[in-house]
């Protein structure tokens, strides 16, 4: 079996590892996927505009985000199904990004924030669905606070629950409990099978808001409250509850800006949430320049959203952003080779950026500036078909079969 070199490889990979309604749930997007593939294609709309001449021996990746040094500019989001690729997704994924020198964050819907708390040394955020009740809300924000995670990152893009055809075919609803397909489909891939077993054994289903959630029907109420309308009120009110940095995830225009920058939020994660919830909305590269024209320095700017290739992260940081995140990426790294994948990942990702900047121009991060990219005015590319989306019936479009060398 041939090492996969690059975040292509390891989807192809993580594709045949994982059951087919484990792998829809990880890969699928809302409605049409039109946001999910734009999100990966408009990134070619932008091109790199090199500046020779420039002493590039010696390069320098490290940058800071909120106060906090990271090795690269890329952190690991929140993703809330971890536990279906792997029995160990969220330790694993902070172990990770330690030894990576980067941030972890982990999802409100997965675990209980004690229970990472310990497992790497390395910073650590605490992403927030809205609860129901305000009750429940700070109950959970004042334990992910006794749990050190250094930011609260508030999802702001989950009003109801995405219309998510792959999920609605393959009857995918949480909690996962035996179905026919699903034995069938597991049964296919023992590895996988074994490791979702043996997780259902040791560890239990729990959700994050009460440790001591056990049962089904807990998990469910806990996945099902998730998808809750959060007000400027509530975010008003989570800033001051909230005494360290506040980033809110899921801004896609410049007219919040303001305002957010009023409430004494401290950073913007540019997401659709990996065209996840309302199909239709442009890709993240498309909205940062506005987000960033309107915060003007004031706040940092994240984005993530189609981020598979390091000159992507390059172009996000040439159009203003500090940083970037990455979801499904590190959960294809995760399902192929579990912690030693999702470094690899993260280590591709490295060399790639590492790379751009030696052919731009750029010894350092600080030197990443908006006269290294362009945007071409050819939106064919983001109208064509996304190479890696499996069509829902179908195995794959013709690309999409040829990258699947690995197994
Ligand atoms: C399977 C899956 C589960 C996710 N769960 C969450 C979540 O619990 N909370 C959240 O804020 N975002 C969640 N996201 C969105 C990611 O944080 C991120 O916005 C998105 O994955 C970025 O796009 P990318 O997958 O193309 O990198 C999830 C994404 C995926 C793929």
């Amino acid at each position: 079996m041939a090492k996969p070199i690059n975040v292509a490889d390891y989807r192809a990979s993580a594709q045949r590892r994982l059951p087919r309604f484990v792998w829809d749930t990880i890969e699928g997007g809302a409605g049409d996927e039109i946001t999910l593939r734009r999100n990966r294609t408009a990134f070619s709309d932008y091109v790199l505009r090199p500046r020779p001449l420039v002493d590039v021996s010696r390069r320098d990746l490290t940058t800071s985000v909120l106060g906090t040094t990271i090795s690269l500019p890329v952190m690991l989001g929140p993703v809330g199904a971890g536990r279906l690729v792997h029995h160990d997704a969220e330790p694993i994924a902070a172990r990770a990004a330690a030894n990576s020198g980067t941030i972890y964050c982990l999802s409100s819907i997965t675990r209980a924030p004690e229970e990472l708390a310990g497992v790497a040394d390395g910073p650590m955020w605490f992403q927030l669905y809205i609860k129901p009740t305000r009750e429940r809300t700070e109950r959970l924000v004042r334990r992910a606070h006794a749990s050190n995670y250094k930011v609260l990152c508030v999802t702001v893009d989950g009003a109801v629950p995405a219309i998510r055809e792959r999920d609605t075919r393959n009857e995918m609803k949480p909690p996962v409990s035996p179905r026919a397909r699903f034995l069938v489909q597991g049964a296919g891939h023992p590895v996988w099978a074994a490791n979702f077993v043996n997780a259902r054994r040791r560890l239990g289903l729990r959700g994050a808001s009460e440790p001591a959630q056990t049962s089904l029907r807990d998990v469910e109420d806990e996945i099902t409250s998730t998808w809750q309308p959060i007000s400027w009120d509530d975010l008003a009110w989570l800033r001051d509850l909230w005494s360290g940095p506040l980033v809110v995830k899921g801004i896609m225009r410049a007219e919040e800006c303001a305002r957010l920058i009023g409430l004494g939020v401290d950073g913007i994660v540019v997401s659709n949430h990996g065209g996840r919830q309302l199909d239709g909305v442009s890709a993240t590269i498309e909205a940062l320049p506005e987000v960033v024209a309107a915060v003007g320095g004031k706040l940092e700017v994240y984005l993530d959203g189609g981020i598979r290739r390091g000159s992507d992260v390059v172009k996000a940081l040439a159009l203003g952003a500090t940083a970037v995140l990455i979801g499904r990426p590190y959960m294809y790294g995760l399902a192929a080779r579990g912690q030693r994948g999702v470094e690899d990942v993260l280590g591709i990702l490295r060399n790639e950026i590492d790379n751009t900047m030696a052919l731009l121009g750029c010894p350092s991060i600080a030197d990443i500036d908006s006269s290294l990219v362009k945007r071409t005015g050819d939106t064919a590319t983001a109208r064509a078909p996304y190479p890696w989306t499996a069509t829902p019936d179908g195995d794959g479009a013709p690309a999409e079969r040829a990258v699947r060398m690995f197994s």
